[in-house]
């Protein structure tokens, strides 16, 4: 009997490498380890090969493993924490997937099974057509930067492509550092060849030859991966001197950043792969025109990357046709903090938040009702329980003052005291920055101490309201004078918190 455990960290991180010891060591039993499905809240989820197809089983622990066995695990016996066929579980099947269509389904770099599931069919077409009609496709798909700016990935394509140069460079940016967010990750360790086909697509297009994928250091598993998948598809000829017979060359490595929130800034990252310490670089000139060592460099998010073999292999309008207003396609949801079911979504833009915290995650984990949900990472908003209609596109939760980001979502019940959340947006700003502009190096700290003063201040204390008059002007001058996101969006969440939960700041006069 063939059984799969997966062997992602997050399954692994709860016992998944001693499950899969534990079956292993049964007589007739094969153990095969996949990446994930994504359902990680259902993690080690066992999955056992049968007639009917592959029969899940959630929460395996390896001291359960004798007890399953005896229950009839190797035949797909129901038994309580049995989930049926896991390609026909509702979880799955109401899904989009696109991006994520292979996780979990195969051994993450068995590059037959790849191809056998239709992987290489987008690069193959993009080396049939003009590399100016394969960015036209892109800008037809309106995929737009999923690291969260939401910038058309086509028209930088574009920009790029037209750009004179010897020299060009693609490089992915896996830094992933926003709170609540692993899509990046989970799809790196379950389906490393969706990456490296989305990169090597870019690569032929515009000319360029060396390509870098800068992954956090938190992500060990990850890295290796993606090392052993380059090595695989160099064997195949998917990379090296002749991409796919192509004639065309492109040589890929992975490089490690060193724990830095802002070398996940594109600028910084950059840098960081220039071997100097991550410090935002002033925009213009953008990477597209002058990137590393100068040269024109594409530098997308793992996600937008992941989405450009489908959008080749089945044309840029089937990938349009999903989505809501100018948000076009699916993103990948993860939903995670307080909840019930935790794990990765992949649906088409505006789908409501309630329905993904709701009726995707089941409401919270403790139980309790929601009281907010910060989307888009520590730079997003928190937006309280009767603002969950609001659709999920770039410009819908802009309106709704949220934003989209890395489509993270962190979910809070109605414990959380959000005057602590507001002084942890400013810590975070404090502790990441890189320290190059003075409104986000220095109004951090003031930002933490004006917190702290409010909420250690008992309500109608003389004096008390300037302290909010205080920390408006703070927020102001870091929005305006910030040189990146960092400094820039950290009053977003503060705000936020101010607006919607004045209460917990021992009543503001707001
Ligand atoms: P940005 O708006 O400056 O740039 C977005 C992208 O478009 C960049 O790659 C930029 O080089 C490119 N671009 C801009 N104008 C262009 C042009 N005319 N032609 C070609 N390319 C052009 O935003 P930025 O600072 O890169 O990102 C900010 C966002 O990052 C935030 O909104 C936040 O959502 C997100 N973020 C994501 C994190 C993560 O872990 N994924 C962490 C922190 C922030
Ligand atoms: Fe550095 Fe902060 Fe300025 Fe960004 S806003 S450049 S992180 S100091």
């Amino acid at each position: 009997t063939t059984v799969w455990v997966p062997q992602d960290s997050s399954a692994r991180a709860v016992g998944a490498d001693e499950v899969a010891a534990a079956l292993a060591a049964v007589d007739g039993v094969t153990v095969r380890r996949n990446g994930t499905r994504g359902m990680l809240w259902r993690e080690p989820l066992v999955e056992v090969e049968t007639d009917r197809g592959r029969v899940g089983y959630a929460g395996v622990t390896a001291e359960a493993v004798p007890s399953l066995l005896e229950a009839g695990l190797l035949d797909g016996s129901e038994h309580e924490s049995c989930i049926g066929v896991v390609d026909e579980d509702p979880w799955l099947t109401a899904q989009d997937r696109v991006s994520l269509a292979r996780i979990g389904l195969a051994e993450p770099t068995d590059i037959h099974a790849y191809e056998a599931q239709g992987g290489w069919a987008g690069l193959r077409r993009a080396l049939e057509l003009d590399p100016a009609d394969v960015v036209e496709e892109v800008v037809a798909s309106g995929l737009r930067g999923r690291g969260g700016a939401g910038f058309p990935t086509g028209i930088k394509w574009r920009t790029v492509l037209q750009a004179e140069a010897e020299q060009k460079f693609v490089a992915c940016n896996l830094d992933e550092g926003d709170s609540g967010t692993f899509a990046d990750r989970i799809l790196a360790e379950a389906d490393p060849f969706t990456l490296l086909e989305g990169m090597t697509i870019a690569a032929v297009t515009l000319g360029a030859t060396e390509g870098y994928i800068y992954c956090r250091s938190e992500y060990p598993d990850a890295i290796s991966r993606l090392r052993d998948a380059i090595a695989v598809a160099a064997e195949h000829g998917y990379l090296g001197d002749d991409v796919a017979g192509s004639g065309r060359s492109f040589r890929l490595q992975v490089r490690v950043g060193a724990g830095a929130y802002i070398c996940g800034e594109e600028t910084s990252m950059l840098e960081s792969l220039e071997g100097r310490r991550g410090e935002v670089r002033a925009k213009p000139p953008i990477p597209a025109l002058r990137g590393l060592w100068g040269s024109p460099t594409v530098v997308n998010n793992l996600l937008s990357f992941a989405a450009i073999p489908m959008i080749l292999a089945d044309g840029g309008e089937a990938y349009a046709a999903r989505g809501v207003g100018r948000s076009r396609g699916t993103q990948i949801f993860q939903l995670a903090g307080n909840i019930a079911r935790g794990g990765v979504y992949e649906a088409p833009l505006g789908v409501s938040l309630r329905e993904l915290v709701e009726d995707v995650g089941g409401g919270t984990r403790s139980g309790r009702p929601v009281r907010a949900v910060q989307v888009g990472g520590p730079l997003g908003a928190y937006l309280p329980a009767d603002r969950l209609d609001v659709p999920m596109g770039y410009e819908e939760l802009a309106e709704a003052g949220g934003m989209l980001g890395h489509g993270g979502l962190v979910v809070f019940d109605d414990t959380v005291d959000m005057a602590r959340m507001a002084r942890f947006a400013m810590e975070f700003c404090a502790v990441e920055s890189c320290g190059k502009c003075t409104p986000c190096r220095i109004g951090s700290t003031r930002g933490v101490e004006t917190i702290d003063r409010i909420t250690s201040t008992p309500a109608g204390t003389e004096g008390r309201d300037q302290l909010f008059v205080l920390l408006e002007d703070l927020c102001a001058t870091m929005t305006t004078g910030s040189l990146c996101a960092m400094g820039g969006l950290t009053p977003v969440p503060v705000r936020s918190a101010l607006t919607h939960f004045p209460e917990d700041f021992g009543g503001s006069p707001r």
